[in-house]
């Protein structure tokens, strides 16, 4: 397999970028993410790759739960603010306010919609851990466009 090849074609999968976020005792973990898909109807099941070294999935390993906030088109900063390590300040997490969500992970209050997951699968194999949640509580504003990873310009994947 020629690697260059691998890589480009690689990043021809589309995505969409959400703040994914845990929480467990004291500790809260977030980060922005794209490996995320939904892959079941019933029950509503979605699957999400878990950098393994990351805050979020040390948190993620223990909490059981987790919730998926979605991005708007308009909200690029918000992802890019959640490419770093989380800082949890009074009321905010990383500069953005947040209220606990039925399971007690943060649901961002620009969010224009979010998920709630409660874990029921994991794979630990490769840099990425593969988790399997089934949806258990969703939040939504407003309608909006979500941002798409293809249209931020930025890779993750190859
Ligand atoms: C464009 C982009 C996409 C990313 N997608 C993922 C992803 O799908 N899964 C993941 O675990 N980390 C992903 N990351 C990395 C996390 O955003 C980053 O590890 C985390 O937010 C920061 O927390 P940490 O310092 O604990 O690693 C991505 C980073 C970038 C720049």
């Amino acid at each position: 397999m020629d690697p260059n090849i691998k890589k480009k074609v690689l990043r021809q999968i589309t995505y969409g970028m959400y703040v994914m976020t845990a929480k467990e005792g004291d500790k809260v973990g977030a980060g922005t993410v794209n490996w995320l898909s939904q892959a079941s109807f019933t029950p509503p099941l979605i699957m999400a790759a878990v950098k393994a070294d990351s805050s979020v999935n040390e948190v993620l390993r223990t909490s059981g739960t987790f919730v998926v906030n979605v991005l708007s088109a308009s909200q690029k900063q918000i992802a890019e603010d959640f490419f770093r390590p989380t800082k949890v300040e009074g009321a905010k997490l990383s500069g953005h306010a947040f209220k606990p969500g039925t399971s007690g992970s943060p649901v961002l209050d620009e969010a224009y919609c979010a998920f709630e997951c409660k874990v029921t699968d994991m794979i630990a194999k490769g840099d990425h851990t593969v988790y399997v949640a089934e949806v258990t509580e969703v939040h939504q504003k407003r309608d909006d466009k979500p941002l798409e990873m293809w249209d931020t310009g930025w890779f993750y994947g190859g």
